[in-house]
């Protein structure tokens, strides 16, 4: 029996099996082989604190040792999971005041979607129900999910439901900026068409926005100033709620504890998960508001329950390695550290940027994309080229088109940061060509 890798092709993989990782140790993983790579993803944007972190492996063997399973169903919960919403409580943004456990990215944004729904029923207002999902979102790969995920992969041949899905236009400001448009003239162009979006579909049919603070596996794009604060500004006057999807940007990555610190947002849920465990569980979070928690309670109470949870949530294992990773997040002074990082990151990406086969480089806290000139011989293949000789050097990035994603533990030093970009650096030459080879490479 073999598996059915995720986002990989089935027919390829047969021909060249994933490679199979066995170790990790700090911010290096190692392969059945005996190669180590450092992993300047952390997996898939999760693993902040690498691959062996002991505590985090003590916290977890203490609570097997304690209670190694318990639910919280009807009228009972692992003690833990309390704890843990009472230091989330301590963390989280206003106006978010209650959560819901579940065990993926991809569940939190299916029980936010339902939550929505519960709450506008709550409310009379049964035909407000469609979401604002924008170009570009990675919302994940669950039934309602992969719905509001924009990338045309995630539905081809999955009779994917995204009927009720409004689409508004990603903050891709490099890309699709107007020539000479500014920052903050294409963020307000961006509200006026979600305004305009809003208007042709009747505002009383539209629930909700969700959006990803930061964008990560749509190309890792980042808003261009103002533009939350325009986005906001139209959902409030239309009476739309705002779902943050914290699940890459949660617990530090932005340099601050959430996305929503980062750019100022307000919103009435906010779904978490990754870095919540540092990746060591499977456990994510949806918070709400106190006005969305208060309508669904009473609506639960009409009807006799709240008919929706996962077996797994609020797993007490999960609760205590969260618990132990937040702790460390704290000892580390994580916004502090971040930011420190990302300073130090900064120097290398300047001479990364000045490389004349890269169109743009951004970056905030731990996260960045390297986007390649889109307009070179290797057309769309030239991200998949260069990561592919990173590999070979031994680093693992993530191309997404021509964007190289980087998103490192936390835990990384400064003589891995100044590793891990002279490879992109040396992959790009490889692959590229530096001076008049590189001239051949470009088509314009
Ligand atoms: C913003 C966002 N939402 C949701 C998900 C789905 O998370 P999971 O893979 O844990 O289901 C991801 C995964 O990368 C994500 O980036």
């Amino acid at each position: 029996m073999s598996q059915l890798y995720p986002f990989t092709d089935p027919v390829a993989a047969q021909q060249r099996a994933p490679t199979a990782i066995v170790r990790g140790q700090g911010c290096f993983v190692e392969d059945d082989t005996g190669r180590r790579y450092l992993d300047a993803v952390a997996g898939l944007w999760c693993a902040a604190l690498g691959f062996d972190d002991a505590r985090l492996t003590a916290a977890a063997t203490r609570q097997y040792e304690t209670l190694a399973y318990y639910h919280s169903f009807m009228g009972r919960t692992p003690a833990i999971a309390n704890q843990l919403s009472e230091r989330l409580g301590s963390l989280l943004p206003a106006p978010l005041s209650h959560l819901i456990y579940g065990c993926s990215g991809s569940d939190a944004v299916d029980t936010a979607v339902k939550l929505v729904r519960y709450y506008q029923n709550a409310r009379g207002r049964p035909d407000k129900k469609r979401i604002v999902a924008r170009e570009g979102a990675y919302h994940g790969s669950g039934a309602l999910s992969a719905g509001l995920t924009a990338m045309a992969y995630c539905h081809d041949g999955f009779d994917v439901r995204d009927g009720g899905v409004l689409r508004t236009g990603r903050p891709h400001y490099y890309a699709d900026a107007q020539p000479g448009e500014s920052e903050v003239a294409f963020a307000k162009r961006r509200a006026k068409e979600l305004d305009a979006l809003i208007r042709t579909h009747d505002a009383g049919t539209i629930a909700a926005f969700i959006g990803e603070p930061a964008m990560g596996a749509g190309g890792v794009i980042l808003p261009p100033d103002g533009y939350w604060a325009e986005i906001q500004d139209v959902l409030a006057r239309h009476d739309i709620l705002l779902i943050a999807d914290e699940t890459i940007t949660g617990f530090g990555r932005s340099g601050e504890w959430f996305g929503c610190q980062t750019y100022g947002i307000s919103p009435d849920l906010m779904t978490m998960a990754k870095q919540l465990s540092a990746a060591y569980f499977p456990i994510s979070a949806v918070a709400m508001s106190a006005a969305v928690h208060q309508a669904v309670a009473q609506q639960a109470h009409r009807l006799g329950t709240f008919g929706h949870g996962f077996t797994y949530g609020g797993h007490p294992v999960g609760a205590a390695i969260a618990l132990e990773a937040l702790a460390i997040y704290e000892e580390m002074d994580l916004p502090a550290h971040v930011s420190r990082l990302g300073a130090l990151l900064d120097p290398h990406l300047e001479r990364i940027a000045s490389h004349p086969a890269v169109g743009d480089v951004r970056r905030v806290g731990l996260l960045a994309g390297v986007e390649l000139r889109d307009d070179t011989a290797l057309g769309a293949e030239f991200g998949r080229r260069v990561v592919d000789e990173a590999e070979r050097r031994g680093v693992l990035f993530r191309p997404i088109g021509n964007v190289v994603a980087i998103s490192p533990p936390y835990t990384i030093g400064s003589d891995e940061i100044a590793f891990m970009i002279r490879v992109l650096g040396e992959s790009l030459d490889t692959v590229a060509g530096a001076g008049a080879a590189l001239a051949a490479v470009l088509a314009s």
